[in-house]
């Protein structure tokens, strides 16, 4: 299974900040960051991170350490490069702070705009969602004061997230499109196992997971992302997409589905595991209503809630 790395990096920065679907799960985790009472001094962990969007969204969110671990050391470069403020991170979370504690610049992808919260998500096993809870109930972690939070400091690991050495205890973790690069089942629990092993009692995982089944009915290319070709083979169907970028990058992933996900989160000892659809920015000039209702029948993804 391929996220080609070595031609991919740039061209997924460039996806990234433009691609609809991408706005959109980062309006998800924002608003389910949000709905727990943010970030601000837990220590969170951000797992295939890339080229650290997520890691620098929680720490200028305020958190005290934010640690950003991915498989590939070309991504970790690229995230290194980018500091704690890329010049496309537009997102903010609430009470986000900046570099010296100040604070930081609102954009215009952030829930920070007085959107809706994250409730309302159906839960698999009956489970909380993200909402109603708070920061300390994701593992004590500071409340918040309204006095500015010194910003993280960021720390890249390259590992892989099913290998993960102890570099915990932490309150949250993220984990936007890791789990369908895990090749096989044991990867995919082995992913989870070593999750919840660095994260407190009470803790919580965010991860932006993929919905299965929308290929061949669904067209995802107006919102940046085509699915050409479903393999089947081994624990789960192989996917071969790309992302529509200018030129456009090839990759594969696999077609797990949310409860081949919520067994492993279960198996790995997670207490409650819930489900939230996928949330849209508010509309605008360039991405009307239309665009986001016809998204919101079959998105890419969706959020789901662990707590450990
Ligand atoms: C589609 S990118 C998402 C990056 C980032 N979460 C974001 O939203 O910008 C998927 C990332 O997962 C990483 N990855 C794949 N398998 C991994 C593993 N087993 N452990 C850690 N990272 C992994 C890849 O290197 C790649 O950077």
């Amino acid at each position: 299974m391929r996220f080609q790395h070595h031609t991919i990096g740039e061209r997924f920065v460039a996806s990234k900040s433009t691609a609809a679907y991408s706005a959109a799960d980062t309006h998800t985790l924002l608003g389910a960051l949000d709905a727990l009472g943010g970030v601000r001094g837990l220590d969170t962990l951000d797992l295939a991170c890339g080229y650290g969007y997520n890691t620098r969204l929680l720490a200028r969110g305020g958190a005290r350490r934010a640690v950003g671990v991915d498989t590939s050391e070309e991504m970790i470069r690229l995230a290194r490069a980018h500091g704690v403020i890329g010049a496309d991170d537009v997102a903010t979370l609430e009470g986000a702070v900046g570099p010296a504690g100040t604070p930081a610049p609102v954009g215009a992808g952030g829930s920070a705009d007085g959107g809706e919260t994250a409730d309302g998500g159906e839960t698999a096993d009956g489970g909380e969602t993200a909402d109603g809870g708070t920061a300390a109930a994701a593992g004590g972690a500071a409340p918040r004061d309204g006095a500015p939070a010194p910003a993280a400091s960021i720390e890249y690991v390259v590992a892989d997230a099913a290998k993960l050495p102890q570099m915990g205890p932490f309150d949250l973790a993220t984990a936007v499109y890791l789990f369908n690069y895990a090749t096989d089942r044991s990867a995919l629990h082995a992913m989870f196992r070593s999750i919840r092993a660095n994260l407190r009692d009470g803790g919580r995982l965010l991860a932006i997971v993929p919905n299965a089944g929308a290929f061949p009915q669904v067209d995802w290319s107006p919102y940046g992302v085509r699915i050409v070709d479903r393999v089947h083979e081994g624990d789960a169907p192989l996917l071969k997409a790309q992302f529509l970028t200018q030129p456009s990058v090839d990759f594969e992933f696999r077609e797990w589905a949310h409860a081949d996900f919520a067994e492993a989160a279960v198996e790995a000892g997670f207490s409650t595991v819930g489900w939230q659809p996928n949330r849209t920015p508010p509309a605008d000039g360039a991405r009307d209503e239309a665009y986001w209702t016809a998204y919101r029948a079959w998105p890419i993804s969706s959020l789901m809630t662990c707590t450990a």
